[in-house]
């Protein structure tokens, strides 16, 4: 999915310019798919040195960013990689950033929608964070203007639950029986950017407990889902699991940790 390159009547429109060519390029090489740049009815690009003039805060720390690797530019303005979220700014610096002259990314992702395509179908998965309606942002989550953009990464995945934390205090803890789960990332369950499964669930059965819970089947086996094989359980999971998931059986319904029972139950 996501590769097809989609055109439209604003692509057209710069279809044939070297700018949108690298911009093509850089992301055909990660797999991804351009529909069209923002649009500030007007405005040329002016150059991200110039935003730099009045905006420092965010240019300062912008060259180690995930996105000045893609170092978009433009024959004429040079380096344009704050437009290339924000739209062509030659008006909004022109009236010294008035109102509405520019795209704030912010209110919403359509900007990002441009290169990463996919996102909007994950978001309109029936269980998704409100990002397509305004209500949430994807910088609720990503850092745009300095480090990576995924927050977290390269140091340990506890980290990058902290972005989770800001909103989701319950599953934070303490607990006085963690689940070791949680130090693999929320990630590890869920997909914030949405699913087909309630509550962002990456499966929606015991499949999603299995992948970590099952031990290695016998080499020349099927190889199939067996609940006898539960990591350190003896007892037989099968007809437990007929009576619904591991959490919502009435047996784990704590998957995030629980002060109460180390088999994670309230
Ligand atoms: C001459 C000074 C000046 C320059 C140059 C300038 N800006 Fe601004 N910008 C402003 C001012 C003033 C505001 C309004 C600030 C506020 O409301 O706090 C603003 C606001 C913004 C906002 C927020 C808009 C909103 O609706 O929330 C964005 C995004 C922005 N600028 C991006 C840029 C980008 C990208 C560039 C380079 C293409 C740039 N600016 C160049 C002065 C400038
Ligand atoms: C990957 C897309 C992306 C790039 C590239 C980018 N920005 Fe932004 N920018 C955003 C998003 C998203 C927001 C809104 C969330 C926020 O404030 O962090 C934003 C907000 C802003 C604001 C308004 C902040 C406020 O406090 O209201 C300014 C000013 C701005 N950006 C300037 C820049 C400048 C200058 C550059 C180039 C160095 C740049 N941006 C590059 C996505 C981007
Ligand atoms: C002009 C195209 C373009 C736009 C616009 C754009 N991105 Fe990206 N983005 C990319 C490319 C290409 C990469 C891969 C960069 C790399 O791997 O070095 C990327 C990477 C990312 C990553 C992953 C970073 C990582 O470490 O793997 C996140 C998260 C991301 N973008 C979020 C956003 C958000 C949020 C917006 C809107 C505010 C946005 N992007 C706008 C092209 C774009
Ligand atoms: C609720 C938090 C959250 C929101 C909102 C969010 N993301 Fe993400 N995103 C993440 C996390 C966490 C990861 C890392 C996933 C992983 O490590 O498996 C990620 C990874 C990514 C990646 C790199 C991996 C991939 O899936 O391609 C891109 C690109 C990305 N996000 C773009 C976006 C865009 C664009 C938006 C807004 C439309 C957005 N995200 C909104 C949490 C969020
Ligand atoms: C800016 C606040 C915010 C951040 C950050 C945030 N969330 Fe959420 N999350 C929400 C809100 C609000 C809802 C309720 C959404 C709704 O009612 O549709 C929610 C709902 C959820 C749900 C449950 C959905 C349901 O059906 O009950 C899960 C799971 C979830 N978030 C996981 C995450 C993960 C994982 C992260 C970090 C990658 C994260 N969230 C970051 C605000 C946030
Ligand atoms: C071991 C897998 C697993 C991990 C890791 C995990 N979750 Fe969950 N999460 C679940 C399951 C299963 C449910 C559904 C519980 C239910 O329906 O009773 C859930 C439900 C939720 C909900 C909905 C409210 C609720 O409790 O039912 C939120 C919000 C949530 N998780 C956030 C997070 C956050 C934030 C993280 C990371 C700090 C995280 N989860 C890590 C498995 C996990
Ligand atoms: C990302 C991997 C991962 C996933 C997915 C996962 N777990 Fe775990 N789980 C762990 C780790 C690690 C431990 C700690 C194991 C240990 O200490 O030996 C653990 C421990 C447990 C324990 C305590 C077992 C004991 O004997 O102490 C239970 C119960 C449990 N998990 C249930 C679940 C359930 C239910 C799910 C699905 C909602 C789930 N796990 C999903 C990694 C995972």
């Amino acid at each position: 999915m996501g590769r097809k390159l989609r055109w439209n009547q604003s692509t057209l429109l710069f279809g044939g310019t070297a700018l949108w060519g690298l911009v093509l390029v850089g992301c055909v090489m990660v797999e991804r798919t351009v529909v069209a740049p923002p649009m500030v009815a007007g405005s040329t690009y002016v150059g991200s040195k110039k935003c730099a003039e009045c905006h420092e805060d965010k240019t300062g720390h912008f060259a180690g960013s995930s996105h000045a690797r893609l170092a978009i530019k433009d024959p004429k303005a040079g380096d344009i990689s704050c437009e290339a979220c924000h739209g062509a700014g030659s008006i909004h610096v022109k009236t010294g950033g008035a109102k509405g002259t520019i795209v704030n990314p912010g209110k919403s992702p359509e900007a990002c929608f441009q290169c990463h395509l996919d996102k909007r179908a994950q978001f309109s998965l029936p269980s998704a964070h409100q990002v397509l309606n305004g209500k949430m942002s994807c910088a609720d989550c990503h850092e745009v203007h300095s480090g990576n953009a995924i927050k977290g990464t390269g140091a340990d995945l506890e980290a990058q639950n902290e972005t989770c934390f800001k909103c989701h205090t319950e599953q934070k803890g303490p607990f006085v029986f963690e689940h070791g789960a949680m130090r693999e990332g929320c990630t590890a369950c869920h997909n914030p950017h949405g699913s087909v499964n309630q509550k962002m669930l990456l499966a929606r059965d015991a499949n999603l407990c299995l992948r970590c819970h099952l031990e290695a089947s016998d080499p020349g086996s099927s190889g199939q889902i067996n609940a006898n094989a539960i990591h350190h359980v003896a007892e037989n999971h099968n007809t437990r699991l007929m009576q619904g998931a591991c959490w919502s059986a009435g047996c784990h319904e704590a998957p995030h940790g629980s002060n109460a029972n180390f088999h994670f139950r309230y």
